[in-house]
């Protein structure tokens, strides 16, 4: 039954002309402009989807402004959406869209949506690396990239009003697997078993929820920097960015945007199979970031800018 991954985000912002800009720069192709509807995709046909956020036939917000409002998960084949379907018939919030998509809402009131995937797998090679002993790049220099193209869209963040609630939910009705956990406070989760570290984070944020973050997979460290300094050189302002994640091992660099909460650029994390050992952490600082700049790195000096973390979202 398991799921294959983001097939889709859909967004519901104020400006669609500013989200349209920020996603000609953030390297996703656009396939479709409106006044009252964006689609871009990633390179794996994954799509953003942007609408205004009072649109009249989007899912109700969890939080107020531009934010995340639904999220619609692929499966392999018919016979994996029957199994789904099946599987939450009986909650009550299922229903089956206009558009023929089931429906139900997480117990953070978030519309998921489920649907045969349309994207297409793509094999990419990131740069070999070179050590004492073992050459793995010869004769060939390391890239430099002009900007990033996003490969997929590969996790979502989100703060749980139920914590317990929704670990259940995922885990249970929906097949999630465990990668990392910090007990009580945020737990790490994949859609299947054999597959990268995680397709959703999830944080405890009781009375509070909301989005934290949507992340872009792109090919290696080299593409992080380069797409992160192409944003910062157009302007985007980093929330944190460049840095390392100590639990998924992934780099990282975060972009406010005007489609809700940050964007995120990431490569090289964890990939598990049955054999990966889920850990437990105690949350702290230090476990969100080995490393990291917080105000990013500007893209013409291409030295630190001075800044101060008011996110408010606690990078821990
Ligand atoms: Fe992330």
């Amino acid at each position: 039954m398991a799921l294959t991954g983001i097939d889709a985000v859909v967004f519901g912002v104020a400006d669609i002309k500013e989200a349209a800009r920020f996603l000609d720069d953030w390297g996703v192709s656009r396939v479709s402009a409106s006044a009252d509807n964006l689609v871009y995709r990633t390179r794996d046909g994954a799509e953003v989807i942007v609408r205004p956020k009072d649109a009249p036939d989007l899912p109700s917000p969890i939080e107020a402004g531009n934010t995340v409002r639904e999220v619609i998960w692929g499966v392999a084949d018919e016979a994996d959406l029957k199994k789904i379907v099946e599987a939450l018939r009986d909650l009550p919030s299922f229903s089956i869209g206009a558009d023929g998509l089931a429906r139900v809402a997480d117990p953070n009131g978030m519309s998921l949506a489920f649907r045969v995937s349309r994207r297409t797998p793509i094999v990419v090679k990131p740069t070999a690396t070179n050590a004492p002993g073992s050459h793995q790049r010869i004769d060939r220099r390391s890239p430099v990239h002009e900007r990033a193209f996003p490969i997929n869209i590969g996790h979502v963040v989100v703060f749980a009003n139920d914590f317990a609630g929704m670990r259940s939910f995922y885990t249970e009705k929906l097949g999630f697997a465990v990668s990392d956990e910090y007990p009580g406070h945020g737990v790490f989760m994949r859609c299947q078993e054999v597959g990268a570290h995680h397709n959703l984070f999830i944080l405890n944020r009781p009375g509070k929820p909301g989005i934290n973050h949507v992340a872009f997979t792109v090919t290696d460290i080299h593409e992080v920097i380069g797409g992160g300094i192409a944003m910062s050189k157009k302007g985007w302002r980093t929330e944190i960015g460049p840095g390392r994640h100590p639990i998924s091992s992934a780099y990282f660099w975060y972009f406010e945007n005007p489609l809700a909460a940050p964007l995120e650029y990431y490569a090289d994390e964890d990939f598990c199979t049955e054999d990966w050992k889920p850990g437990t952490h105690e949350r702290k600082p230090e476990l969100f970031a080995e490393w990291a700049i917080v105000g990013g790195i500007d893209g013409n000096t291409r030295r630190q800018m001075a800044s101060v973390d008011q996110s408010g979202r606690g990078h821990a």
